[in-house]
């Protein structure tokens, strides 16, 4: 056996300290699955005093990242700071100074991923980043080797658990404001929880999933981006009792006919008799459909101190066997192209998307108003599929779905700034659209 590899953690946060756990409570079977000893050499943190629960050797506690990625000891880099700097600086370091990372940190990677790419490929290091997307799912892995052989056609992720948390709590009867308290305790949420509920986290993990499939960067501004926030209970129930779809917030990535992709994050009515239908709470799923192998689905934790951990600690005993194979660093360790890097893949925008749509019309109780919306509707050549009419919530006010055939985005949106103009409109008209998944 070698003198085994050493790695240095940057930032010993909820994930860090998961990493941390796994080294004290697994090292055999690290050992077992590497073919080396591995051994955490440095952890580097601002605070190194508060009591994780977590036993290590206190001599290799720092404050000072620098001592980590400057230790000539330390071959792999494992950086959970998050955010942009200074984990950028500590991360393009790192690999220039030819060691091997490992991040967690997915809007590092969209953000950047040409500059990270490049910086790895051009220092011979690899750069690892399976607890970026999906939490404890080896879904980067799948992509990278698994379905190697396929052109990837579509990717539909339910991809950020507090979302999915909210949702699911909602559908329970829950508030979105308690629902999304419990996730923050828990340790699922990011730092700005904005990110989790209006979509910003699911893009960032979306952009690194189609940098992957396609082998050429999307520019995070050509990614069509809603949340959750404007979700009712109500929509949820009626989706369900009404329709029978869940609402479930979306990551989707998929090839058009046309040769463009469809990056989009957005709310969406599925069928409520799909496997996605079934992911609820923290848990994340990817359906991934290869032309060869045809649909895949990925399922697990998709947040958490341990299932995060998991992912960074398969990626250190990856590169562990890798570094004791001698073929670190050798081969590429994400399909990318590089003579593309300057052009990000063509992008449909969302104006030109064709779905079907619920609407949820919030309207005065008046004689005629459900004609008046058909006519605009009509007007743009839009087909009604189906009108639910509920009993007014507030006195004279009442909440109106309609379920409209195949239209294309641009027609939708046009019609729906007529409607809401109409003196009968209450509040602006909620738009989801729906997803067959296939
Ligand atoms: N805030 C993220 C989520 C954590 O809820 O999924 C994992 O990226």
């Amino acid at each position: 056996m070698s003198q085994g590899v050493k790695v240095g953690l940057l930032g010993w946060g909820t994930v860090g300290t998961g990493v941390t756990r796994i080294f004290q409570n697994s090292q055999d079977l690290l050992a077992k699955r590497s073919g080396t000893t591995i051994t955490l050499g440095k952890i580097a943190d601002l605070d190194i005093t508060r009591d994780r629960g977590v036993k290590v050797d206190r001599s290799l506690l720092t404050t000072n990242a620098e001592a980590v990625i400057q230790d000539p000891e330390i071959q792999i880099v494992v950086e959970l700071i998050g955010g942009i700097e200074p984990a950028k600086g500590f991360i393009l370091k790192a690999l220039k100074a030819g060691k091997h990372v490992v991040t967690a940190n997915k809007a590092l990677l969209a953000e950047h991923w040409d500059e990270i790419m490049s910086t790895a490929r051009d220092s011979s290091a690899d750069i690892y980043f399976e607890a970026a997307v999906g939490g404890g799912i080896p879904v980067v892995q799948a992509l990278n080797d698994g379905l190697a052989p396929n052109h990837i056609q579509g990717i539909f992720g339910i991809i950020n658990g507090t979302a999915n948390y909210i949702l699911s709590q909602m559908k329970k009867g829950q508030s979105f404001d308690e629902a999304l308290a419990e996730a923050q305790a828990k340790g699922f949420a990011e730092a700005d929880p904005a990110l989790d509920v209006k979509g910003g986290d699911t893009m960032h993990k979306l952009v690194i999933l189609a940098a992957m499939a396609f082998g050429r960067r999307v520019a995070p501004s050509d990614v069509h981006v809603e949340g959750i926030d404007q979700l009712t209970a109500q929509d949820i129930l009626y989706a369900r009792e009404e329709l029978d779809k869940e609402i479930k917030l979306l990551g989707i990535a998929k090839q058009t006919k046309d040769k463009q992709v469809q990056v989009r994050v957005h709310p969406a009515l599925i069928p409520g008799d799909h496997l996605m239908s079934a992911v609820h709470g923290v848990y994340n799923s990817l359906y991934v459909i290869g032309d060869a192998v045809g649909p895949t689905m990925f399922y697990g934790k998709g947040a958490g101190e341990m299932p995060t951990a998991s992912a960074v600690v398969s990626d250190v005993i990856f590169i562990a066997r890798n570094i004791h194979m001698g073929v670190a660093g050798n081969v590429p360790s994400v399909y990318y192209l590089p003579q593309a890097a300057a052009d990000s893949l063509p992008v449909e925008p969302i104006a030109e998307l064709v779905s079907q749509y619920y609407l949820r019309f919030t309207v005065k109780e008046e004689i005629g108003v459900i004609a008046k919306i058909a006519g605009i509707l009509s007007e743009k050549g839009i087909s009604i599929e189906a009108v639910i009419q509920k009993d007014a919530h507030k006195e004279n006010v009442v909440p109106i779905m309609i379920v409209i055939h195949q239209a294309k985005e641009k027609d939708v949106t046009a019609a729906l700034e007529t409607i809401d103009k109409m003196p009968f409109t209450v509040q602006p008209t909620l738009k989801i659209r729906i997803e067959d998944i296939d």
